[in-house]
């Protein structure tokens, strides 16, 4: 782990982009992703030099719910300790953005190799099922104005 640089709240979307091609393959456009940054609560973001090599980001609303949302470490660079620590300055963030003495809803979603991964910082899955859809966004511009296909 040592050598290389851990940001906060600085990933951007296009390092965001880089590392999930290298991950997971076709990322997401460049204007989702951006909107994505913005509105994330926090991101973690590793580099070996100018290079990113890993990222972590967090959603929710701070009070009930959190979100844990692409975790990805360059694939020459796993097994180096970064995962864990990605995982730490999450887990860190809620604890000092939390209510005081509070328990706190904490999800993600793996896949099923990746859970023992999880269970090492106290996830376990549960019996619930995880229903996921891609919404097409369907928008007539009129005048500037922005309606909503029914
Ligand atoms: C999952 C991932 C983030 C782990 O990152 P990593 O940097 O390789 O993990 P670390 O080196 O910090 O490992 C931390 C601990 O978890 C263990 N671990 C790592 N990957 C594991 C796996 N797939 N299954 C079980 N244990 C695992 C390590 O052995 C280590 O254990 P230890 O603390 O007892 O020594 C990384 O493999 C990755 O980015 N994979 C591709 C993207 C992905 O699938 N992300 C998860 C989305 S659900």
């Amino acid at each position: 782990m040592s050598g290389f640089t851990v940001k906060y709240n600085e990933l951007t979307a296009k390092e965001f982009i880089l590392l999930w091609e290298t991950v997971w393959g076709q990322a997401p456009s460049l204007e989702q992703t951006e909107l994505a940054m913005k509105n994330t609560l926090f991101r973690v973001s590793v580099y070996d030099e100018d290079k990113i090599i890993a990222m972590a980001r967090m959603i929710g609303d701070m009070g009930l719910d959190y979100y844990i949302k692409d975790v990805a470490v360059r694939p020459e660079y796993q097994h180096m300790g970064i995962g864990k620590m990605l995982m730490t300055e999450l887990l860190k963030f809620i604890n000092d953005n939390g209510v005081n003495g509070t328990d706190i809803f904490v999800e993600l979603s793996a896949m099923p190799d990746k859970i023992p991964f999880y269970e090492k910082f106290g996830f376990s899955a549960n019996e619930a099922q995880r229903l996921q859809m891609m919404y097409r966004v369907k928008q007539i511009i009129r005048r500037g104005a922005v309606w909503s296909e029914k």
